[in-house]
This record gives structure tokens, sequence and C-alpha cells, in this order.
């Protein structure tokens, strides 16, 4: 494969991703939304795909009206072999080719391992794992099948490079999977073109978490995860943390990147 000569183009060409198209799983709020904004601005075509699919045509509106590029909406259930697929059809025929696959969509779970059943423990599994696995599985064919190459990132967590606090036995397990199948399909997809990367946020305020504990401004400073600590910068992650690393993986900037997954904890883990 020839090394590619960038040298020459600027930062705003590099990060662009004017002409490529994504699919975002699980856009609708938090992490998500805040990925498919930092894509559409980046101007890619965005896709979408959440179990929510009121919330995501709200938000599909919101940044096209914003940035002018398309960004679509459509239901996706990311425990669902076939929703994953069908999402996978829906983007190449949209956009006519898929560049940028986000495996974003994820649940928690807070049962402590005494109390944590098997459906449990599945349920967790076949959304946070199983469906990374479809969708890049999903993406990559359609990518190999056009011969163009591609991106795909999956959204990790520090729960999945160390052990977090009690009640976080099927998160873990899931999340761990996610960096490991980052590396491993890195290693069959690279001489295809294909760049596989993840991010591994800490704790992140979102529409949701914000609303779990009283962010008052010692508990911002402090950001204590439980059994972890607090973040070395002094401030609690936001959504747009994570995005801003999300856009930087799918863009050239990090073209010679692929099987790692970026620690997005504020120091936490060092
Ligand atoms: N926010 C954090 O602190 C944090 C930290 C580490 C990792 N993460 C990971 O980041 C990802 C996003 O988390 P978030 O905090 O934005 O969560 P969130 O709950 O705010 O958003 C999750 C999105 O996924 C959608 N979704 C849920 N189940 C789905 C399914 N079965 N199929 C399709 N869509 C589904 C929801 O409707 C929602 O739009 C998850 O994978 C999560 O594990 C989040």
């Amino acid at each position: 494969m020839p090394v590619p000569d960038v040298s020459g183009r600027s930062i705003e060409e590099l990060i662009s991703l004017k002409g490529r198209s994504a699919v975002v799983t699980g856009a609708a709020w938090g992490l998500g939304k805040a990925t498919a904004r930092r894509l559409a601005e980046a101007g890619a075509a965005v896709l979408i795909a959440d179990i929510d699919e009121e919330a995501a045509t709200a938000t599909a509106k919101e940044l096209a009206d914003r940035y002018s590029v398309d960004v679509s909406a459509a239901h996706l259930d990311a425990a669902d072999v076939a929703s994953i697929t069908a999402i996978a059809d829906l983007a190449e025929n949209w956009f006519g080719k898929i560049d940028i696959w986000v495996n974003n969509a994820g649940i928690p779970s807070f049962s402590p391992l005494l109390d944590l059943d098997v459906e449990e423990f599945d349920n967790v599994l076949a959304i946070n794992l199983r469906g990374a696995f479809v969708g890049a599985r999903e993406a990559a064919r359609r990518m190999i099948a056009k011969g163009q190459g591609g991106t795909i990132v999956n959204v990790a967590s520090l729960a999945g490079v160390m052990g977090i606090s009690e009640g976080q036995a099927a998160y873990c397990s899931s999340k761990h999977g996610v960096v490991g199948l980052t590396k491993q399909l890195a290693i069959e997809l690279g001489s295809q073109g294909i760049r596989v990367l993840g991010v591994a946020p800490g704790f992140s305020l979102t529409e949701k978490t914000m609303f779990i504990a009283d962010w008052d401004e010692e508990t911002v400073k402090s950001c204590p995860i439980p059994g972890i600590g607090a973040s070395r910068l002094g401030r609690v992650g936001v959504a747009d943390d994570i995005a801003r690393a999300i856009l930087f993986c799918a863009s050239d900037m990090a073209m010679f990147m692929t099987g790692s997954t970026l620690l997005l904890d504020g120091g936490i883990a060092a």
C-alpha cells in the first residue's frame, strides 16, 4: 500500500468529512447526539439510528437545519440483528455508501453480582457488545463490497479497561468486550483500508446523567466516580469531550491509527 503524503493538506481539509456519510447508533440523546452534531458540522451526511425514533427525528431535523447537511433518522434496536442490518441497508440506499459507522448505542446496568440475573446480563451484552459486533460487521461488509475503506468507532467506557464500582459486572464485561473487539477488528480489516478505533469515556454529563447526581460546584470539581475517584482536570466530562474525539478518530487526522481505544476520562485511570 503506498504511503499517503498528506503534509500539504491543511488541518481544515484533514478534519473535514465533506462527501462522507456516517451512521451513529443511539444518537437521539447523549454522547451519540453530540457526536452526530460534530460529524454533521464537519460536513458528513449522518443517519441517526435510535430506539427512540421520535427523539431521533427531532435531533436529525435540528442538525440538518443547523449545518445544511443531510441528516436523517430511523428506528434501530441494537439488540436486534435484523434491525441493525436494516439500518446498514437504509444508509447505503440513502447515501450510496457508508464511510463511518459509530457503535454508540448502549445501556447501563447496576445490579450487584448476587442479584444480577442471566436475563439482565444477556440484555446488556446483546446491546453493548453484540450490537457493536453486528454493526461493525454490516458496515465492513458494505465498505469492502464497494472497495472504499472506512472507519468504525466503538464507544467503550472506562469500565472497558478497568473494574468500576459494585453493580457493574454486566456493563464492565460488555465494555471490556468492546475494547477487545476493536483490537481484533483492526487486525482483520486493516488490509481492506478500514480503521477500527474505540473511545473510553469516564463519567460524562449528558441530558440523562446530569440528573443522577446533585451537580453542585464541589461535585463537578471532584467528579467522583464511586470506587475510582476524581478527574485530574478539576471538572467532569461533557458529551462534547467525547464527540470531538470521535470526530478526530473518524477523520483523516487519525489516518494511521487503528485498534486503539482512547481514554477520555480526565486522567482518572492515570
Ligand atoms: N455518559 C457517560 O458517562 C458514559 C461513560 C462511558 C461510556 N458511555 C457509553 O456511551 C454510550 C452513550 O451513552 P450516553 O451516556 O450518551 O447514554 P444515553 O442514555 O444518554 O443515550 C443512549 C442512546 O442510545 C439509545 N438506545 C438505548 N437503547 C438502544 C437500543 N437498544 N438500540 C438503539 N438505541 C438505543 C437511547 O435512546 C439514547 O438515545 C453508551 O454506549 C454508554 O455505555 C457513557
